[in-house]
């Protein structure tokens, strides 16, 4: 197939786009950035074009009715950035998403459009007059493709706005698949994690992902930092199993992920964020440490002052994956301690690399 990869240079997109380019398929890429796909950038079946879509003179329907098949991954991921330019999270991830989807209903392309697990929201349990006989029953924090309810917060809450534009966005798309039957699939990734999930920050002013900032205060001897002391929870799910089922979805067998929407996750591997950093401390002592040494003592914040005003949070969220076990054969293999422990190999290879070449420079 020819498939059209939009933000193909992220954490998602890269390992995608290696699959897709190890399967055969014939790729032309689209992104801001470059590095991640750096690697690739000489395979013959790749096309990579660095592009900001919200550039007007962009061919997008174009590259759309030359395309098989499109996969929409552009979007701004990341918690500090609903906090800090909300209305640039609204109009990526819902006003220039949409121009994508309607270029595909236009020439009749089937779109993989990524959602979010944040569609959910917060559970039904968290809520303070909940009417639950056992909050902890993990059936309050399970959520499922096509029947469960969604609970955000206040708008003065305006993390919200990313779950928001990646709800409407998915509205949009079912109601052009009833109307003009417009062929999409709709993935919801539950926290991915794997080599390049993220930048490590360099200032301040950066803040990419929880597992960075640890993996930073790791490497650098900085506390770790546990945002309202870090007690939601997670299913964190390797890169390699998140791109299988991905894959599956890309294959289509029969059409049988016509018009549906896919959780993608693994529910066995739920962990809080302060086990995810006991265990990273662990892991780095265990792994990576060639003799034993002190490791970064782990804080809490409150949420508003490490985030800003409008910080809010999704206390629990487990995938129900019924639906890819049974239309698409898919299992998640790998567990929490295997997936955390690749990602950081990975961090702590590059961080030596980069050591290794900055001495060099300087001298
Ligand atoms: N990683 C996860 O666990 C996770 C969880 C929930 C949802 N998602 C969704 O999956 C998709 C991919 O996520 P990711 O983790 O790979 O994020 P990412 O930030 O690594 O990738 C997004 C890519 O989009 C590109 N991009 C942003 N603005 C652009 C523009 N104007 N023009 C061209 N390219 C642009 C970025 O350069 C980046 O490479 C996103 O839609 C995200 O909302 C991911």
């Amino acid at each position: 197939m020819k498939i059209l990869t939009l933000g193909a240079a992220g954490f998602i997109g890269s390992h995608l786009t290696h699959r897709l380019l190890q399967e055969g398929h014939a790729v032309v890429a689209v992104d801001l950035t470059i590095e991640k796909v750096a690697e690739y950038l000489d395979h013959p079946n790749l096309t990579f074009l660095q592009q900001d879509i919200r550039r007007p003179e962009w061919d997008l329907d174009g590259l759309a009715q030359d395309a098989d098949l499109v996969i929409d991954l552009i979007a701004y991921a990341n918690p500090g950035l609903y906090l800090r330019i909300p209305l640039e999270v609204f109009r990526l991830n819902f006003t220039e998403n949409l121009k994508i989807a309607e270029a595909c209903v236009r020439h009749g392309k089937r779109l993989i459009q990524f959602s979010t697990c944040e569609v959910y929201g917060r559970t039904a349990a968290s809520l303070p007059n909940a009417r639950v006989a056992d909050p902890e029953d993990p059936i309050h924090g399970t959520f499922s493709e096509d029947t469960s309810e969604y609970i955000l917060g206040p708008v003065s809450k305006h993390r919200w706005i990313y779950s928001c534009a990646k709800q409407l966005l998915e509205r949009v798309l079912h109601a052009y698949g009833l109307e003009q039957g417009f062929n999409y699939t709709i993935i919801r990734p539950f926290n991915f994690i794997g080599p390049k999930i993220d930048f490590l920050p360099q200032s301040k002013q950066d803040i990419p992902r929880v597992f960075s900032f640890f993996m930073d205060a790791l490497l650098n001897g900085t506390p770790m930092k546990l945002v309202n002391g870090g007690v939601s929870r997670r299913c964190y799910t390797y890169i390699d199993d998140a791109v299988e089922c991905t894959y599956r979805i890309v294959q289509n067998s029969g059409g049988i992920c016509d018009r549906q929407i896919f959780n993608i996750g693994s529910p066995d591997n739920e962990v809080s964020i302060r086990q995810m950093a006991e265990t990273m401390r662990e892991i780095y002592a265990a792994q990576f440490l060639d003799e034993p040494a002190p490791l970064p003592e782990i804080v809490s914040v409150p949420g508003e002052e490490f985030y800003g005003e409008g910080y809010d949070d999704s206390d629990r969220r487990i995938p129900n994956i019924a639906k890819a076990r049974r239309l698409l054969g898919w299992e998640p293999r790998w567990n929490f301690r295997d997936a955390l422990e690749a990602t950081m190999r990975y961090y702590v290879t590059e961080s030596q690399k980069n050591r290794v070449s900055s001495a060099a420079g300087n001298g």
